[in-house]
């Protein structure tokens, strides 16, 4: 006899998290898309004070970091929710939107939590492939809404391809979409994106109850190790839906304490992204001139194919033996393609030397 779980544990996909993180520092650790840069100086100065204070509980309405949101981008409090990281919020979203007889859309391949919000809810997943250019297919994903939809989401940029469809196309198809389903705007990227202002997207939660815009301190603030994530909500009873559904004390206090410093450096935040397009671009163009295909990306990461007939995981395990670390596209929807997260100047040389070595 052995105990018994439920059937959503057999349901559940493993998450394909990326290995590594005890093989040191010399490592070039690019599978994850993390920022190569720690946190900023004064940020760890916060969470350093704050630790003093650790013995009591986290402020539960995460009200500091919320109106320091809140003036940062002009939004009302009381819409905007705090997550363990966004991921929280995506799987409390689930939970909070989805059950069996329910539908969930999104683009495949994407992020690799999408498939567990359907997987653990008993709901049903619908997930539409890529256009020719690998970006979210909308009008597909319109086809596909019917009564049962309760919720969309949209990867933009999309992990892992990297690719965005312009502002001007998430709002024309939030407008064909029925009101009483939820639209997340996953955003996880957008500080890194050519092709809008991190602010300009807003306006589409302003305007849509239905909409929420999902973004993370995991990525550009350099705080993936904290934990913190954030959406804006068109209506505040999906920051309350979500926040029913969890434990209380669902945020840490050096995580609340660190974003709500790392906020206030916006021009590091700028000089970060504009390090991190530069090496895009150079990535991007050394991949095409050694004849590869490269997905358009606007994301701190590349996706591009590997060519015909290569084995994928030799060429992983070559990377590593060469102290790179990407990831399997195989393990991320699409087998003979890669993901590449941009890493500084150096690991991304070591990364392009020994893909040219390996082909
Ligand atoms: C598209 C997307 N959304 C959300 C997340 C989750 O980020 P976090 O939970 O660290 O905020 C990630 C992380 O890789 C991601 O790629």
């Amino acid at each position: 006899m052995s105990i018994e779980f439920t059937d959503k544990i057999r349901r559940i996909p493993v998450y394909p998290t990326a290995g590594g993180y005890s093989l040191g520092a010399d490592f070039a650790m690019l599978a994850s898309n993390e920022a190569p840069f720690g946190p900023m100086p004064s940020v760890i100065e916060a969470a350093t004070a704050a630790l003093a204070h650790v013995n009591r509980y986290p402020d539960p309405s995460n009200m500091g970091l919320r109106r320091a949101l809140a003036g940062r981008y002009d939004f009302p409090p009381e819409r905007i929710a705090i997550g363990s990281g966004s991921c929280d919020i995506l799987l409390s979203a689930a939970e909070a939107l989805l059950e069996p007889g329910a539908e969930v859309i999104y683009g495949w391949p994407s992020f690799s939590v999408y498939p567990q919000m359907a997987a653990a809810t008993g709901a049903r997943a619908i997930e539409v492939p890529l256009d020719d250019e690998d970006r979210y297919d909308l009008d597909a994903m319109l086809a596909e809404v019917t009564a049962a939809t309760r919720l969309i989401v949209l990867c933009n940029p999309n992990n892992p391809t990297g690719t965005a469809q312009p502002l001007q196309a998430i709002e024309a198809f939030v407008e064909r979409v029925p009101r009483d389903v939820c639209v997340i705007l996953d955003e996880a990227y957008i500080e890194f994106s050519s092709l809008q202002d991190t602010e300009s997207s807003l306006d589409l939660a302003r305007r849509n109850p239905n909409v929420v815009l999902l973004r993370t301190f995991s990525k550009v603030y350099g705080l993936a190790g904290l934990r913190c994530g954030y959406a804006l909500c068109g209506d505040e009873r999906f920051r309350v839906a979500v926040e029913q559904v969890r434990q209380p004390f669902f945020c840490n206090t050096l995580a609340q304490v660190a974003a709500e410093e790392a906020l206030r450096h916006q021009d590091e935040v700028r000089r970060r992204v504009d390090l991190v397009v530069a090496e895009r671009v150079l990535m991007v163009q050394t991949l095409r001139d050694l004849g590869l295909t490269v997905a358009e990306s606007q994301a701190n990461f590349i996706w591009h194919a590997l060519p015909e007939e290569t084995d994928e995981e030799a060429v992983l395990d070559g990377l590593r033996e060469r102290g790179v670390l990407v990831r399997s596209g195989r393990a991320l929807g699409r087998a003979g393609w890669l993901r590449v997260t941009l890493g500084t100047a150096e690991e991304n040389l070591r990364y392009l030397a020994g893909l040219r070595e390996l082909l």
